[in-house]
């Protein structure tokens, strides 16, 4: 059984077909790169794997279950999403970090955040610091963090290393594959050729709504 299943998914906005007639199979552990031209699709393909829309037309399966017999809490557990533009909340670093706590009742645990903080070699520092002064990589990288704090089982990226230097992004290149090495399913979104071959196993290229190939790398 795949972990996530497109049958035979479209998504329609007005008279636009946006994605068409789209057939994927996700396996579980799959580190799949999407690639594809600007307005192809990815990003709407990622917002469907993650529940943040609803096909026009299809159905989207995770273990064997349509998204919509799921809560939207069991999904938002299990699916990490994150987005191209990355999306932070409240004044400080420190609210964003509490909320995966906060939305499963539980208390912030301060090792693993310190944990997670130095896996992406960042200082816990940030925590102060407000939300609306840092860098577009400083607010990648925390987006990035509040959704690691629990280990999802799938993990969808969208772009996430874009505004990072060389040196960075290597870090969070080299933090996905680690989880994905511990068994964390991970889509991720790139333009940068030589990142979308480097730790994939599966290639996926969206080109004007539709899929053009699903390449096997290793
Ligand atoms: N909710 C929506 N309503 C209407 N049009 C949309 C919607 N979402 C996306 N689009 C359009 O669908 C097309 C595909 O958008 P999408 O964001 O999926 O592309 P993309 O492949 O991620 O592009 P990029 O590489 O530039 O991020 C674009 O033409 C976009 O303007
Ligand atoms: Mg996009």
């Amino acid at each position: 059984m795949s972990l996530i299943e497109f049958q035979n998914v479209s998504f329609v906005d007005g008279d636009k077909a946006i994605l068409k007639n789209i057939s994927v199979n996700i396996e579980k552990g799959d580190f799949i790169s999407i690639v594809g031209p600007s307005g192809g699709g990815k990003s709407t393909f990622l917002k469907l794997c993650s529940h943040l829309i609803s096909p026009t037309n299809g159905n989207v399966v995770f273990k064997g279950k349509n998204y919509t017999e799921y809560s939207p809490m069991e999904l938002r557990k299990s699916i990490a999403y994150c987005f191209q533009t990355p999306y932070l909340f409240g004044d400080t670093v420190l609210e964003n970090i509490n909320f995966p706590f906060s939305i499963r009742n539980e208390k912030l645990d301060q090792e693993r955040v310190i944990d997670i903080f130095s896996m992406f070699h960042m200082s816990i520092d940030y925590l102060d610091k407000n939300t609306q002064n840092l860098s577009g990589g400083e607010k990648q990288r925390i987006a990035l963090i509040r959704s690691l704090l629990f280990m999802p089982e799938v993990l969808l990226l969208d772009e996430v290393t874009s505004a990072l230097d060389a040196e960075n992004a290597k870090i969070v290149e080299n933090v996905i594959a680690s989880l994905n090495g511990e068994g964390v399913t991970v889509l991720w979104i790139t333009h940068n050729l030589e990142q979308s071959r480097k730790y994939a196993n599966k290639l996926l290229t969206i080109e004007a709504g539709e899929v053009k190939s699903l390449e096997v790398l290793k």
